[in-house]
């Protein structure tokens, strides 16, 4: 049975972070836009990811207008912990490049930005089946789909593939058109979320023999804390004690006494990947966010590429309809790009640096002659530091 055909400017597929800041921010410009979403709305409130927001990214929730209550419950670190065989070293952000970052977990961001969205009246459409992109290289580019056992459709100028990595936007595109970069690695993270104090002020990253470990948080009553796991494992063989278990032995003595454990509320594996689809535009379609690229959580860089992203094309949309010109369109892909590959070398060098990836010595000896290096050397510790708090859009 045919539904509706809704016209709009921008047609943006998936309502994560990507989806849902690229609509606000167009809003703002006065740019209409309708966001279709597979899942409902309570199933992407359900996620749990990584929580660390670069200044950048506090700036353009800021001008997205939803930064309110992350400046109220958000967490200020001016620096991060490493500790390597049980002994722990600080680097200082604050110290080394002036900038902080924002401890704020990305269920909160999300639901700030829906709260957002619904404030302004903008139309999302949960529970969207068999969304389908059609007539990319043309003029009117349309994105089909199904909701409420009838087919719709949105007619548009510009779609904009915000729909994560298994999203359906990317796919849509000719094969012989996209170049993709990729590298697995053999592990993932088993991550626990509490209800209990964490264990330090500051985010521990941790690199020891029985592998990697972050003792992370969400606030100073409830911890996130990971450890380093195989591929393999299964999560019903991960009772919350045999995962505090598995990681006292990774921490420092203090860390280990100022342990609180408790019952877990959430507990995931993750693998990790990094990945990357190039170019970022396709005729009338552009990606953004995981659509486009993924990189291991080791630095949480993740979320703050996706903004990012965003943050050129809203800027190149608005370039677009309000100044009449295409070169922030035209320039869209080279210009994130850029700025996703320096976020991937960073996110691969992390990842190396503290896992326990190879069985190889002289790798192992390599990992601990760069942690001395990046302890000892402040040109080290500010290449560090300026990664983590955020490379310059
Ligand atoms: N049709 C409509 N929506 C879809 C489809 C589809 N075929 N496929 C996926 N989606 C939706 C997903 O349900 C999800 O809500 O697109 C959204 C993509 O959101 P994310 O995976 O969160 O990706 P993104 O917004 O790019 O987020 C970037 O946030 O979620 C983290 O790991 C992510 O850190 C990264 C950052
Ligand atoms: C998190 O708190 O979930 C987190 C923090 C830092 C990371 C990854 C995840 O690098």
């Amino acid at each position: 049975m045919l539904g509706s055909t809704i016209r709009t400017q921008v047609a943006i597929v998936g309502a994560g972070p990507a989806g849902l800041l690229l609509g606000q921010l167009l809003h703002k410009h006065g740019i209409d836009n309708v966001i279709l979403e597979r899942q409902s709305g309570e199933y992407v409130l359900g996620r749990v990811r990584a929580g660390v927001i670069e200044q950048g990214t506090m700036d353009l929730l800021d001008e997205a207008g939803v930064g309110a209550r992350m400046h109220e419950d958000g967490l200020v670190h001016e620096g991060v912990q490493i500790c390597v065989d049980g002994i722990r070293h600080r680097l200082s952000f604050k110290e080394l490049t002036g900038k902080t970052v924002m401890v704020y977990g990305q269920t909160e961001i999300t639901k700030d930005l829906m709260d957002g969205r619904a404030a302004a009246g903008a139309p999302t459409v949960y529970s969207a089946d068999d969304v389908a992109l059609h007539d990319l290289f043309g003029d009117q580019p349309r994105v089909t789909y199904r909701a409420g056992g009838k087919a719709h459709e949105v007619a548009c100028d510009f779609i904009a593939g915000c729909d994560g990595f298994h999203g359906v936007s990317r796919k849509s595109v000719p094969q012989s058109a996209i170049a993709t970069h990729e590298r697995v690695y053999p592990l993932g993270w088993l991550g626990i979320l509490a209800d209990t104090p964490p264990v330090s002020e500051e985010l521990i990253y941790v690199r020891h023999a029985h592998g990697f470990a972050l003792c992370s948080m969400r606030s100073p009553t409830r911890s996130r804390y990971y450890i380093q796991c195989s591929l393999a494992e299964d999560i019903d063989a991960w009772p919350d004690d045999r995962f505090w278990e598995e990681l006292k032995p990774r921490l420092d003595d203090e860390a280990r006494r100022r342990l609180v454990t408790g019952p877990s509320i959430e507990k995931s594996i993750a693998p990790l990947r990094s990945f990357v689809a190039e170019p970022m535009r396709f005729g009338r379609l552009f990606l953004a966010g995981d659509a486009s690229h993924i990189v291991p959580p080791t630095g949480a860089k993740g979320l703050n590429l996706a903004a990012s992203d965003v943050r050129y094309l809203a800027q190149a949309l608005a370039e677009h309809y309000v100044e009449k010109s295409a070169a922030g369109l035209d320039h869209y892909s080279q210009r994130a790009l850029a700025r996703v590959w320096k976020a991937e070398r960073f996110s691969w060098w992390m990842t190396t640096l503290l896992h326990n990836i190879s069985d190889n010595h002289f790798d192992r000896k390599l990992q601990l002659a760069e942690l001395d290096y990046l302890f000892r050397s402040k040109a080290a510790a500010t290449a560090f530091a300026e990664n983590y708090v955020g490379l310059p859009y």
